[in-house]
């Protein structure tokens, strides 16, 4: 799964300082460049970090017959949706003022959203699918961003790293809906170094490195006690002070961008729609219909 960044280290330098991703105590998650690629390792070539604490996994479910079909209440909120209605006019998007690449468009952006009332500015909602189509999608942390593309942590043995797996073909949508914008981006995600990855876990709070030990994300667990008593394992393994190392199952993917598409709305729903897809080495502009 892991690529060379070839062409991407040949791509013009992008000024995204302004775009530093703050870490969650307050460190700068603008990323330093990758080391070598890490090949898959093997579960017994695993440094030998201690075990994972077990976490119960849930007894099998009974299986449950089906219900009568749903109804929701007269008056419930759903039945006003058909007629929320938001007029959009903060602002508007030339091919005349855009970058000339996305990723210092995008940075700029971020910086507007950092600067503004957007509300969890760097979350973005990542899809995946499987080999065979089967989609999902969730939210992670934009937590760097350089000429490369956009850098997400998380659990290597996650639903979301068995798909990148299997499928490094990755989208994720920004959705900044208090600044009356989007920015899609579809592309390939590859596991970020081994280096950038520790660089950034330990610049992490350290109930959030705790954290990482003690989940097995994406398992059935048996129930939330379980996850507490795992927490409390690898809280008690560690001193306050002493270092906590960076799990093998836990690191970065980068998503390098192979299309990127920047939406403002606009009044009478005629949006703008400025997309940028990859050529060659350069970015091919294109205003697309709302
Ligand atoms: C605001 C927000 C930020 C999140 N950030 C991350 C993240 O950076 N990394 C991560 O692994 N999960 C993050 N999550 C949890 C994921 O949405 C998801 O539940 C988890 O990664 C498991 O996904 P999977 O089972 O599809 O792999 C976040 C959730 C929310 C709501």
């Amino acid at each position: 799964m892991e690529q060379a960044h070839g062409d991407a280290a040949d791509l013009p330098p992008v000024d995204t300082s302004a775009a530093a991703i703050p870490a969650a105590d307050g460190a700068a998650g603008v990323v330093s460049p990758d080391g070598p690629p890490i090949p898959g390792r093997r579960p017994e070539e695993r440094p030998p970090f201690p075990p994972v604490p077990e976490v119960p996994s849930a007894a099998p479910v009974p299986t449950v017959p089906v219900g009568p079909p749903v109804s929701l209440p007269p008056g419930a909120p759903a039945a006003g949706l058909a007629a929320l209605r938001r007029r959009y006019a903060r602002g508007e998007l030339d091919e005349a003022d855009v970058a000339p690449d996305p990723l210092t468009q995008f940075a700029a952006w971020l910086d507007d959203a950092l600067a503004g009332e957007v509300p969890e500015p760097n979350a973005m909602v990542l899809a995946t699918a499987t080999p065979d189509g089967v989609p999902s999608a969730r939210t992670v942390l934009l937590k760097g961003l350089d000429e490369r593309g956009f850098v997400f942590y998380t659990n290597y043995e996650s639903a979301k790293a068995a798909d990148l797996g299997a499928n490094p073909r990755a989208a994720l949508v920004f959705p900044w809906h208090a600044m009356e914008r989007q920015v899609r981006v579809t592309g390939t995600a590859e596991r970020v170094s081994r280096e950038e990855s520790a660089a950034y876990f330990a610049s992490r709070p350290r109930d959030s490195r705790l954290g990482a030990w003690a989940s097995p994300q994406s398992q059935v667990v048996a129930d939330r006690a379980a996850l507490d008593r795992a927490y409390a394992e690898v809280e008690a393994r560690w001193g306050e002070d002493e270092e906590i190392p960076l799990p093998d199952f836990w690191g970065g993917y980068r998503v390098r961008p192979e299309t990127v598409e920047f939406w403002q709305g606009r009044h009478g729903r005629l949006h703008d729609r400025i997309g940028y897809r990859r050529e060659g080495e350069g970015w091919v502009l294109e205003r697309l219909a709302p």
